[in-house]
């Protein structure tokens, strides 16, 4: 049976209005809690991550790893101590409690970059460095830092599972 085209197009269009209402009706009478209390729910919370995880994994390859960057002593020092000032408050370091940033944000700032036997991807962990993740406290360093001092933090990232806390309280003091 064929429907004539202006039934189909008054029903798109009447569906579409409906839609619009919702949508409106949604955000003028403050359905959504915004509190950083109120978890996503289970779904939401995985479709979020996984967004957010393929989105990077098909843009980490874009800053290559410069030569030898593992193998500088001193670059991983600067890096740990960028890391002290910087990002410990939300991440934490071994023997250090988070700030309210890393206790109370939402979505929380990863916590285990120290936890023994963690693989760690030092592209990856530059790249988010350099773009932070949008909608999060993640920031991008962009507007703070040269990209000298981001390849520093994430050499020192790299090596930082297993790290002690007496090992980390070294690194981090700042050079006589
Ligand atoms: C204000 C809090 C805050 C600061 C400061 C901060 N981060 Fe983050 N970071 C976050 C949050 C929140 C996330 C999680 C983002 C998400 O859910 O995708 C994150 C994610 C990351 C990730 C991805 C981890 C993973 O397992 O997916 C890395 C790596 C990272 N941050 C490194 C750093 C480094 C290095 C610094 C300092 C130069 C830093 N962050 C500073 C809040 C912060």
């Amino acid at each position: 049976m064929a429907f004539p085209i202006k039934t189909v197009a008054l029903s798109v269009a009447g569906t579409f209005l409906v839609l619009a209402g919702g949508a409106a009706a949604y955000i003028e009478l403050g359905v959504m809690n915004v509190s950083a209390l109120n978890q996503d729910n289970a779904i939401m919370a995985a479709i979020l991550h996984e967004t957010s995880e393929r989105s990077v994994a098909a843009r980490i390859s874009e800053n290559p790893v410069p030569d030898g960057l593992l193998d500088k002593p001193e670059l991983i020092k600067a890096g740990a101590q960028l890391y002290a000032r910087n990002c410990a408050f939300c991440h934490s370091a071994p023997g250090r409690e988070p700030g309210p940033q890393g206790k109370g944000e939402n979505p929380r700032p990863p916590q285990g970059f120290f936890r023994a036997g963690r693989h760690v991807n030092t592209q990856e962990v530059f790249w988010y460095i350099k773009n932070g993740v949008k909608m999060t406290g993640m920031p991008s360093f962009v507007p703070t830092m040269d990209e000298q001092k981001m390849w520093s933090i994430s050499a020192f990232l790299t090596k930082a599972p297993g790290m002690t806390p007496s090992d980390y309280a070294a690194l981090s003091a700042a050079t006589p």
